[in-house]
C-alpha cells in the first residue's frame, strides 16, 4: 500500500529560507526519515539531515515533525491522515546550519560544565557496594541517547535566548541530578545546580519530558528532587545545620 505524501520541509541556512512543499510516495511501515530519504533521492539531492542510527540510538535526527519536536527515524508515518500535509522544520532552538540541521554545540558547552563523578580519593575497586535501588536510579537517566529533543522544548531557553547562559537546561540538570544521588559522588551538587546550572529557572512544566523518546521522567525524577534538596538545604533548620557541621567535602 502506497501513496503520494503531502510535505511541507523547511530548506535555508543561516542568512534565511522558508518552507518548501513536496509530494512524496509513502510506503506501508515507513518513518518519516525514510520519506526525507526518498525527497533527497529523487527531489531535492542538497537536503541536509542529520542520522545515523535510525533506530532511535544515536539522538542525531531531532527535528519538529507538525511544530513537535521528535526523532525522524522513530516517527512513524502511520500516525497521520494520508490527506495531512506533514510539515518538518530544524529544532527551533538552535542556529540553524542548512536545512534540517542546527548547530546543537550549546548543549556540548553545558556538557562541559558539570564536573565529573568525584568517588572519595582512598576508595579501591570493589571496597564498595551500591544498593539495588541506588543503581536503578541512575540507570533511568542513562538512557539518555543525547538528542537534545528536551533541551529545545525547555521555554526557558526556546523563547529566551538571554537564558543560555544562565541554564543547562533539562539534560543537564538531569546529569546532575545523576551524581548529586551517586552514593559515591563527593561533590556538592545542590548548590551547583542552584548557582552555576540555573535550576531556578524550571518551573516544572514537564515540557521535556514529554518530548523524551527515551520517556525518562526528567522533571518527576531529576528535576523536582534536585529542587527539594535545594529548598531542604535553604529552609530546613536540621538540614541546615547538619550541612553546617557534615557537609561533604
Ligand atoms: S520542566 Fe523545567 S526543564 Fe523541563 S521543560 Fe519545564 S521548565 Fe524546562
Ligand atoms: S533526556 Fe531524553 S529528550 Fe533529553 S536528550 Fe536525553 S533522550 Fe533526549
Ligand atoms: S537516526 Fe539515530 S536516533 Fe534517529
Amino acid at each position: 500500500m502506497s501513496y503520494q505524501g503531502k510535505f511541507r520541509v523547511w530548506r535555508g541556512d543561516d542568512s534565511g529560507g522558508g518552507l518548501e512543499d513536496f509530494t512524496v510516495e509513502v510506503n506501508e511501515g515507513e518513518v518519516v526519515l525514510d520519506i526525507i530519504h526518498r525527497l533527497q533521492a529523487t527531489q531535492a539531492p542538497d537536503l541536509a539531515v542529520r542520522w545515523n542510527c535510525k533506530a532511535g540510538k544515536c539522538g542525531s535526527c531531532s527535528a519538529e515533525i507538525n511544530g513537535r519536536p521528535r526523532l525522524l527515524c522513530m516517527t512513524r508515518m502511520s500516525i497521520f491522515q494520508e490527506s495531512e500535509t506533514i510539515t518538518v522544520t530544524p529544532m527551533r532552538t538552535f542556529p540553524i546550519i542548512r536545512d534540517l540541521v542546527t548547530n546543537v554545540s550549546f548543549n556540548y558547552t553545558k556538557a562541559r560544565e558539570v564536573p565529573s563523578f568525584a568517588p572519595p580519593k582512598d576508595l579501591a575497586p570493589g571496597e564498595y557496594r551500591m544498593q539495588q535501588v541506588d543503581v536503578e536510579r541512575s540507570q533511568e537517566f542513562r538512557k539518555c541517547i543525547e538528542c537534545f529533543l528536551c533541551q529545545n522544548t525547555c521555554h526557558v531557553v526556546r523563547d529566551h535566548e538571554e537564558n543560555k547562559e544562565a541554564f543547562s537546561g533539562p539534560r543537564f540538570l538531569m546529569r546532575v541530578a545523576e551524581l548529586e544521588m551517586h552514593p559515591l559522588d563527593t561533590a556538592d551538587r545542590v548548590d551547583q545546580a542552584q548557582d552555576e546550572h540555573g535550576l531556578g529557572l524550571c518551573n516544572i512544566t514537564k515540557c521535556c519530558s514529554e518530548v523524551c523518546p527515551e520517556h525518562i521522567h526528567i522533571t518527576d525524577n531529576a528535576l523536582i528532587p534536585m529542587k527539594e534538596r535545594v529548598a531542604d538545604r535553604k529552609y530546613d533548620p536540621i538540614v541546615w545545620l547538619g550541612n553546617k557541621l557534615f557537609r561533604r567535602s
